[in-house]
């Protein structure tokens, strides 16, 4: 008995299974309460096929990454033409001609006659209800393609994985996490950089009860739409009914939609550290509601895009105490440092938070070191 337990033990961890692998923490806010692959048995991919399987099958999991999973090449190439909307410098992304999109949408855009991508980024791998997705320690990385959780998909986990490399020259080359027609998710300490297209996109379905906390959405590149080293394709909440908690997240060197929000989506944005952003953080249009408490913007240029739609709640000194009533805490002011300010009073907007699980609130002053234990390899 002693020794066959001491042979199991052995030989767990001589293939890197660690004691350790599980999911660390719980949600708050919006998905409190999402338990993922539960206490699910941990499993250990060795291959991109492997991977691909265990996140796609029906069994609950949990899914631990001991390594970087390369998808590049596996799929192949693409040799296509394309356009450069952006302008035809070397620091400027070049738009793939994905569905004659040049000809619909660019038709004066200088035409690119022959790029070459990587076919794997283009589709994430499809995530099935009741996931933990995690990586041991900052060992957990994913290159070359995101995942994709949709079709009424619900209960998942992603903690702790950095997703890299996506095709980063061109637009219409991949997303890193897309989720439409989905419930209870929670994206945590996850990192995101060098990504084609949206780095987190909820599309136009109802991706239901959303988190994403402690995160670092990296935009620095060598390839952007604004040919300036930042990222513009940050973060995209559009969906159909969503209630989205971002939290705690590092997001920075983007140049827009950091993030979008529009369709019909509650987004409570608080205690975020906003970094170095040369055009505009949120983009808040038609159909958002967003309340945004205890955010640092630092070097952004505008906090927000001017003009649009969105319902705002930036909280003011004078109406902080309201949102005690809705989100159990008086709001938090904003923090700005060289940058341009939120505005927005719309109190009627902190009602929809009414019942709903709501993530506390810090003061600004007290987050300052997001930079440094934001992401992945951090817990
Ligand atoms: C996920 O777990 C829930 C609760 O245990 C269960 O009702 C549901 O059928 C599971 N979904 C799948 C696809 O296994």
């Amino acid at each position: 008995m002693k020794y066959s337990l001491f042979v199991a033990v052995a030989a767990a961890f001589a293939s890197g299974v660690s004691a350790a692998d599980a999911v660390k923490g719980a949600a708050e806010g919006f998905a409190k309460g999402v338990t993922g692959g539960g206490n699910a048995a941990p499993v250990y991919p060795q291959t991109t096929k492997q991977l691909i399987s265990y996140l796609a099958d029906s069994s609950p999991r949990v899914i631990v990454l001991t390594k970087t999973f390369d998808f590049t090449g596996t799929e192949g190439t693409v040799t296509s033409t394309g356009c450069a909307p952006w302008g035809t410098a070397s620091n400027c992304q070049v738009a793939i001609n994905k569905d004659n999109w040049c000809g619909n949408y660019q038709p004066k855009a200088p035409k690119v006659a022959s790029i070459k991508y990587d076919a794997a980024g283009v589709l994430g791998m499809t995530i099935g209800s009741n996931k933990s997705l995690i990586g041991q320690g900052a060992k957990g990385v994913i290159k070359g393609k995101g995942v994709r959780i949709v079709s009424n998909a619900k209960n998942i986990i992603i903690q702790n994985v950095r997703f890299t490399d996506i095709n980063p020259e061109y637009v219409w080359g991949g997303d890193a996490i897309t989720i439409n027609g989905a419930d209870m998710i929670w994206i945590d300490h996850v990192t995101t950089d060098l990504i084609s297209r949206q780095h987190i996109v909820l599309g136009n379905g109802a991706s239901g009860r959303v988190t994403i906390s402690n995160c670092d959405i990296n935009g620095a590149t060598a390839w952007s739409a604004t040919c300036d080293g930042h990222h513009y394709w940050g973060m995209y909440f559009t969906g159909s009914n969503d209630l989205v908690t971002l939290k705690g997240n590092y997001i920075h060197h983007t140049s827009g939609r950091s993030p979008k929000v529009a369709g019909n989506t509650v987004l409570h944005a608080v205690n975020n550290y906003f970094y170095a952003n040369s055009q505009h953080a949120f983009e808040g249009d038609a159909g958002a509601k967003i309340v945004a408490e205890g955010n640092i913007f630092q070097n952004v240029v505008q906090a927000m895009q001017s003009g649009l739609a969105g319902k705002w709640f930036s909280a003011p000194a004078t109406l902080n105490a309201q949102c005690q009533k809705f989100l159990g805490h008086a709001c938090q002011l904003n923090s700005y440092g060289t940058s341009g300010a939120l505005t927005g009073t719309d109190t009627s907007i902190l009602a929809s938070f009414s019942g709903k699980n709501v993530a506390s609130a810090a003061p600004a002053a007290n987050i300052k070191n997001i930079p440094q234990i934001a992401g992945y390899g951090k817990i």
